[in-house]
């Protein structure tokens, strides 16, 4: 028996039709904010990741999915590709790649597809998941520095979340400073943690040397306390970072999106600056960050690129579907068969089949059964499947073009001309 790889699944109607109604309504979000889809492709230079995402985070040193490349040419062979583990560095990359800064105005982007972390598999974690992500980039003449593009990211994400039907959702929002305060911030993490460090997990011993912001973001509940009393970046930003997200609050206020101040969100990937930000959901128990985000004015600079600052988020959509499917009765959302065609005898599969054709391009859900069924078993196959009508297709049928189309949810059967079967269907939606 061969099965799905641990901490990937199959996604399987009718939750499929869940995922459906999330990407559509996220869709129709971005179309209102003038976003625009991006498609970049699944695997990367390996390179891209340590560079954009850093080197010490958990995700390039641990969990990422890396293989050589073992094609034939010698261009090809020994580069190192990795899957994606997420998806703002290849934007980013696409953006220096496509000189997108030529196009007027900042450049708005969406995304949804597949990430791979080799996590430790658990309820709302996956090895395989998927995000539905935005970003916004440009060059800072185009104003993509201003706190501005912020709060419109965050009001997006509110109305977004409010419009796919997530009830109680928080926002949490911080400031981690920038490239002017970090040097300092940094030394004073550094000297805080000289003598505590010791008493610290492996992993924090090391980035107390290499990568210390990352110390902050450990999750080992015995270094938790020893987190708690280290310097917190809020008492180090510079005045242009301290403005910028007193700024982006403002606005905040101003359009009613509430948030709460969490100076200890440090978030996991190493390109934040100034605003970093999660909007978590009750229902999800410990993971229960539904998406995250946050400002990134180095990312192109440190891949290469011009100077373009940006902000995105990235969803998780499994997280977002199962806190709806926690939330409220779901099954709804799966669209029955409007009607299901029983042919009765030999020969009637041909006529059942031109009559479904003739339906479905009226619009219509069909769902068709086959000529050796007797009547009962039709009538009982269309029930369980929920088709509100049974449409029988015999010999006589055919002849005569005059149909029974039974109510399967009153068990009241009419007889109905052909050409006003599709209309007759959809007054009863
Ligand atoms: P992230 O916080 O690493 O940020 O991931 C964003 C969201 O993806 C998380 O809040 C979570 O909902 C979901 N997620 C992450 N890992 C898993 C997993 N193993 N299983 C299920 N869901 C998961 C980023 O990825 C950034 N690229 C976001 C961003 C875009 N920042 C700026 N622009």
């Amino acid at each position: 028996m061969i099965r799905a790889i641990r901490g990937t699944r199959d996604l399987l109607p009718p939750e499929t039709a869940l995922w459906n109604f999330v990407e559509a309504a996220c869709r129709d979000v971005f179309r209102d904010y003038n976003f625009q889809e991006i498609r970049t492709p699944i695997f990367e230079a390996t390179e891209l990741f340590a560079r954009g995402v850093g080197e010490e985070t958990d995700i390039v040193s641990k969990e990422m999915y890396t293989f050589e490349d073992r094609g034939r040419a010698e261009s090809d062979r020994g580069t190192s590709l990795t899957l994606r583990p997420e998806n703002t560095a290849g934007v980013v990359r696409a953006y220096i790649e496509h000189k997108m800064w030529e196009r007027p105005g900042v450049t708005k982007l969406f995304y949804i597809g597949p990430q791979f972390r080799r996590e430790r598999p658990q309820k709302g974690r996956y090895r395989q998941f998927y995000q539905i992500g935005a970003e916004v980039i440009g060059p800072t003449t185009a104003g993509s520095e201003s706190p501005a593009r912020d709060a419109e990211v965050l009001e997006m994400l509110a109305t977004l979340l409010d419009r796919v039907g997530i009830q109680n959702w928080t926002l949490e929002l911080n400031s981690v400073g920038c490239a002017n305060d970090r040097p300092i911030f940094l030394q004073a993490l550094r000297e805080a943690l000289k003598p505590v460090v010791g008493q610290m997990c492996y992993d924090c011993q090391r980035r107390a040397e290499t990568n210390p912001l990352r110390v902050l973001d450990c999750k080992h509940p015995e270094d938790q306390p020893i987190i708690e009393k280290l310097p917190r970046i809020a008492d180090y930003l510079d005045e242009g970072c301290k403005t910028h997200f007193a700024d982006v609050r403002a606005i905040l206020d101003a359009v009613g999106v509430p948030y709460v101040i969490n100076d200890r969100l440090v978030r996991g990937l190493d390109y934040y600056t100034r605003t970093a930000f999660e909007f978590t959901h009750g229902a999800l128990g410990a993971q229960n960050a539904i998406l995250g985000g946050g400002r990134y004015d180095g990312l192109s600079e440190a891949i290469g690129g011009p100077k373009a600052p940006g902000i995105g988020f990235a969803i998780g959509e499994d997280r977002l579907v199962l806190s709806l499917q926690q939330q409220q009765e779901t099954d709804a959302m799966v669209k029955k068969p409007d009607a299901y065609i029983a042919p009765m005898g030999a020969g009637m599969n041909k006529e059942a089949a031109r009559l479904a054709r003739e339906l479905r391009h009226h619009d219509l859900t069909i769902e068709l059964g086959d000529e050796t069924f007797r009547l009962k078993k039709s009538l009982e196959t269309a029930g369980k499947l929920g088709a509100r009508f049974a449409i029988i297709v015999g010999e006589n049928e055919a002849a005569s073009e005059q149909f029974a189309l039974k109510d399967l949810t009153k068990g009241e059967q009419v007889t109905v001309p052909r050409n006003q079967l599709a209309a007759r269907i959809q007054s009863a939606r």
